[in-house]
């Protein structure tokens, strides 16, 4: 029977600019369950990268902290582990995919170099076979030319494919890739989506995957988070979600996406912005956007809902 891996509770996070503390994400949740692939949604500046790095603690170097919530993972709770702790955890049983490589990759050492240097701060022994057949895994054939060579050297196709190889060399429980698509050509997501796939097959690995496209989440995903103004405002299962949204926002979001797909000569669009951090009330993060707001929705932030076994956070529903 399948098992929950990571649950987070209504996390919430803020940074520190100038000894002034603003407040980031407002409640994120998210339970992935062993072999699961869940998917985080939505607009640019809602939460996604934020809420994601933090289950890692990775948004301390900017001066981010939690500063409410829970992680659990494992019988402990991640939101209360040192640094130190933290390094026997991440990379080696969560591992991070950054959207760009140049986040991942250090651009003055050969590949090879990179594979040992993460092997050894996870205290695990380098073998030439395993990183060999890592990379093999990730489609990359001519492995021993491409551990001599530096990441320069390299398509950005390429350098995508050795940052998920060194992703599951550690073989974690749960990986999680930030737009891995975004910055690939068309032609080749569904090949990046397919190796996703294929690793979350072969190891029963779990995944969060975060992506602003439906046709993406449609592809890969079992169920959603859709993310909206620091905070969740709708999740459920992939095809409850694109069938009959409940959340305004999502329905929204699903509306512009069919637009574009079915090269309709009039886009439809969303008008408006989502709110920054600096602008955020105590109200529904999506009042100013609404087509069926009411007055009480301005009364505070409202509450996750369970509606059928999905959750919603809107005073309509
Ligand atoms: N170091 C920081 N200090 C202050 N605010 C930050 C910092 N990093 C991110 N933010 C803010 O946090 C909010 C959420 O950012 P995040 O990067 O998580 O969005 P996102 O959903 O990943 O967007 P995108 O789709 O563009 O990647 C944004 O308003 C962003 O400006
Ligand atoms: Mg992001």
């Amino acid at each position: 029977m399948k098992k929950p891996l990571i649950k987070v509770k209504d996390l919430k996070v803020s940074f520190y600019n100038n000894n002034k503390a603003v407040e980031v994400i407002r409640g994120f949740d998210i339970d992935v369950w062993e072999g699961e692939i869940v998917g985080i949604l939505g607009e640019s500046g809602s939460g996604k990268t934020v809420s994601s790095t933090s289950i890692l603690h990775m948004m301390e170097k900017n001066e981010g902290i939690i500063t409410s919530g829970e992680i659990l993972y494992n019988k402990k709770d991640l939101a209360t582990l040192s640094e130190k702790q933290m390094n026997t955890i991440r990379g080696r049983k969560i591992a991070y995919v950054f959207q760009n490589p140049a986040q991942a990759l250090s651009p003055y050492k050969k590949i090879g170099r990179q594979f040992k240097n993460l092997l050894k701060n996870h205290n695990l022994k380098y073998s030439s076979a395993a990183v060999q057949s890592a990379l093999e895994e990730v489609g990359i054939k001519d492995a021993e030319t491409v551990l001599n060579m530096y990441p320069f050297q390299l398509s950005g196709g390429q350098n995508q494919r050795i940052m998920i190889a060194l992703s599951i060399i550690t073989k974690p429980d749960l990986l999680i890739a930030d737009e891995p698509t975004s910055s690939i050509d068309t032609s080749l997501i569904k090949k990046v989506l397919d190796l996703f796939r294929d690793i979350n097959k072969k190891y029963n690995m779990s995944m969060i995957i975060i992506t602003h496209d439906f046709n993406v989440a449609k592809y890969i995903c079992n169920r959603l988070v859709i993310m909206y103004g620091g905070l969740v405002v709708e999740t459920g299962d992939i095809n409850s979600i694109l069938n009959n949204p409940l959340h305004p926002y999502t329905e929204e979001l699903i509306k512009c996406a069919y637009s574009l797909d079915n090269y309709k000569d009039s886009l439809y669009s969303l008008e408006g912005a989502p709110p920054t951090p600096y602008e955020f009330k105590d109200e529904c993060p999506f009042y100013s956007r609404c087509k069926i707001r009411e007055d009480e929705c301005r009364q505070a932030i409202p509450y996750m809902k369970e509606i059928e076994g999905r959750q919603v956070r809107c005073l309509k529903r």
